[in-house]
């Protein structure tokens, strides 16, 4: 694993928008694992932004989003279809047949979680994935004791992931409590993963997932197992990493980074 701190949210998000950058540049057609959630909206403008600017080309790229809510129509305000539509799609010039989304609408939620395992693997697997982190340690939906293997399939929301996302539905009341999430091992199973948090409140859970033992209350651990994951932080996010100041060696010296920091 690697960790970068960056300075501020802003160049911390800068470093993740280049590493989908250059990646859509070197292979037009990828395979993007896609978050939502507050930290990720930056990123999306700022890869619309590319678009707009500098002619970074969605046409064929191929996208999986973590997740979604159960019961929520595509065209509610409130899913994560409707968010990834209002932040990303309809800025750019994705095929909105090549984005791909859980239904929490479906009938059979199982056979669904399966389809969406079946399409990864005919699309060839996601390339690069991007993932936000929960107070309680989630990535996308795997809330604490989610297996470590686990695959596509729903989950029920634990009461902190209730009370990090109530403000999007104003009460906890108005939410729904159940979630269809790619699994811990769906995540694992993604050739390169890029994890941004930011903020002093993800501080002490950044800490726990990169530096504490792996373990399923903490799925985000579990990116430990992982052999290309890099977790980009802010200064704040990053604070309670006990070994910082080594990281932000490396991000000062590797020639890997060398591009990024003359951003
Ligand atoms: P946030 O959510 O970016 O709104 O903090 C992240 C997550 O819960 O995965």
């Amino acid at each position: 694993m690697q960790v970068i701190i960056r300075p501020t949210p802003e160049e911390a998000t800068r470093v993740v928008a280049r590493v989908v950058e250059k990646e859509i540049r070197a292979h037009p057609d990828t395979v993007l694992g896609l978050a939502t959630g507050s930290t990720m909206e930056r990123l999306y403008e700022m890869l619309v932004r590319k678009h707009q600017k500098e002619h970074l080309d969605f046409s064929l790229v191929r996208t999986f989003n973590l997740d979604e809510y159960v019961g929520l129509k595509p065209d509610d305000k409130h899913s994560y279809h409707a968010y990834m539509h209002e932040h990303f799609f309809r800025h750019i010039n994705i095929d909105r047949r090549n984005t791909h989304l859980l239904d929490g609408m479906a009938k059979d939620l199982a056979a669904e979680c399966q389809r969406y395992e079946d399409l990864i693997v005919h699309c060839g697997g996601i390339k690069l994935q991007l993932l936000g982190i929960g107070n309680d340690g989630h990535i996308g939906f795997n809330e604490p004791l989610s297996a470590l293997q686990s695959r596509t399939r729903d989950k029920s929301l634990a009461p902190a992931t209730l009370e990090q996302n109530a403000r999007y539905f104003g009460q906890i009341a108005h939410m729904p409590h159940r979630a269809l999430t790619m699994g811990v091992g769906t995540i694992l199973g993604c050739k390169r993963l890029y994890l941004l948090a930011t903020g002093r409140a993800k501080a002490a859970i950044i800490a726990k997932a990169v530096e504490g033992p792996i373990t399923s209350m903490i799925s985000a651990s579990a990116i430990q197992l992982h052999p290309h994951c890099t977790v980009v932080v802010d200064r704040e996010a990053g604070s309670a990493l006990a070994a910082g100041e080594y990281y932000e060696w490396i991000f000062d010296h590797e020639p890997e980074w060398a591009e990024f920091r003359a951003a």
